[in-house]
């Protein structure tokens, strides 16, 4: 049998086989619970190899230890299947015990090698598109989608999802005209492609077009925000930038409160979101402290600390926003014992994750000149642990704010002069470089 791609798969019935498009079609659009969907399929089919990849895969695309144990279950059902699987099954599995082994080079390397020999397996492709988004690796990021694009035609179901992953890449390797032109393409293709029409946004965000992002975002809402939509807080959050950058804190504060952070949610891609936004209105003075206390009460709640640096990095800033100095001891014991480790995340969290945690939480104790020289090594190193340019600018913008408020002028200066160079056109890069001078 071969699924709706034309690739082989060794089990399944033809019900199981429409479950999983469906599942499949439900996670290219981050619409619905492709989890719950594939469910479906496994509890009459509890064989059906393709399904229990489809479920350990999109629990790994929240790279968080709390979905560990899961995805361990669906690789134990997986290597007892091992002999009626076929070769791209088998690479699907390999990945997936890389990922479990903590060791997530291994992993994207193991769907480098799967994509070259199958390239038209959109599940391994988009779940090594978030890994290479996981590692802040731009490169493949924008390469990853130009290695199998050439098996696909503009006819095929799913072509525009490559062209949104494509247009992501691109805008993160700077080339944003190509960028918004794949993903307007994208969004012609398929309206509803929200990380298609997020990497748009994105090239709005690195351009400083705030009103026009924000048209942009009310324009498509009927198709990115839609209340099935598993990322809309993320595009939400993308707006509420806009609005931040504007000085309209209110607003952003409003989509904070309605659209980022409803509710005290424990997944900790809507948390580190949710931190970012209060993390900049903190640096720029605004006291938002009911919702940090939340945010802090969440983030101690979890059994994260360690897993992923990226993570690590929000969890300090929420303790520091609350002054939770026994927490923010903890965390940075368990970051520095993950610095000590073997596995990928170590070498993130050495690399860049430890310097940042310690920079922060150096800035919340009011020691500015550590954080400036914590941060001035490793700031355009910080790719390595993860996330987009925009997600990343809290690391410079906590730089320039340490370097202000520790009367650190000639930095300070500097810090600014750089940032308008880069940001011509956002007034608040522009107030920041008045505060220096
Ligand atoms: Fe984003």
């Amino acid at each position: 049998m071969n699924d709706l791609r034309g690739l082989a798969v060794s089990s399944g019935t033809a019900a199981s086989q429409d479950i999983f498009e469906r599942a499949l079609a439900a996670l290219n659009v981050y619409r619905g619970d492709a989890v719950a969907i594939i469910e479906e399929a496994l509890a009459v089919d509890p064989d059906f190899v393709m399904g229990h990849v489809l479920r350990a895969e999109v629990l790994i695309t929240m790279w968080e230890r709390s979905v560990v144990p899961k995805v361990q279950e669906s690789l134990d059902r997986l290597q007892g299947l091992h002999s009626h699987s076929n070769d791209r099954e088998r690479a699907h599995v390999q990945a997936i015990s890389r990922w479990v082994a903590g060791d997530w080079d291994g992993m994207r390397i193991a769907f480098e090698r799967l994509l070259a020999d199958h390239p038209r397996d959109l599940l391994a492709l988009q779940v090594s598109h978030l890994a290479d988004f996981f590692h802040g690796d731009r490169d493949n990021l924008r390469a990853r989608p130009e290695r199998v694009l050439p098996a696909w035609s503009a006819n095929d179901p799913g072509y525009g999802l490559l062209l949104g992953m494509h247009a992501f890449g691109l805008e993160e390797c700077g080339q944003y005209a190509q960028a918004e032109e794949a993903g307007r393409h994208a969004l012609d293709l398929q309206p509803d492609d929200c990380w298609a029409h997020h990497a748009v946004a994105h090239v709005m965000e690195m351009q400083a077009r705030q009103a026009e992002g924000i048209a942009f975002m009310q324009s498509r809402e009927a198709h990115w925000a839609q209340s099935d939509n598993g990322f809309s807080f993320h595009n939400w959050w993308h707006t509420a930038l806009f609005y931040l950058d504007q000085g309209r804190n209110a607003e952003a504060l409003a989509l904070f409160d309605r659209c980022i952070r409803p509710e005290p949610i424990g997944v900790q891609l809507m948390m580190l979101d949710a931190t970012a936004l209060l993390w900049r209105m903190h640096l720029n003075g605004g006291d938002a402290s009911t919702r940090w206390n939340e945010l802090a009460d969440t983030y101690e709640q979890s059994n994260e600390a360690g897993f992923y640096a990226f993570n690590d990095m929000h969890a300090m800033a929420a303790y520091t926003a609350t002054g939770r100095t026994r927490a923010a001891a903890e965390l940075l014991k368990a970051v520095q014992s993950s610095a000590a480790g073997q596995d990928t995340n170590a070498r993130m969290t050495r690399e860049v994750g430890l310097p940042i945690v310690q920079a922060i939480d150096a800035f919340g104790k009011g020691r500015f000149a550590e954080t400036v020289s914590l941060l001035l090594p490793v700031r355009y190193k910080a790719h390595a642990f993860g996330g987009s340019h925009a997600q990343r600018d809290i690391v410079h913008r906590t730089l320039i704010e340490a370097a202000l408020r520790g009367g650190d002028q000639a930095m300070a200066r500097a810090l600014t002069q750089e940032r308008t160079a880069q940001k011509a056109h956002c007034a608040f890069s522009w107030g920041l470089r008045q505060r220096a001078a």
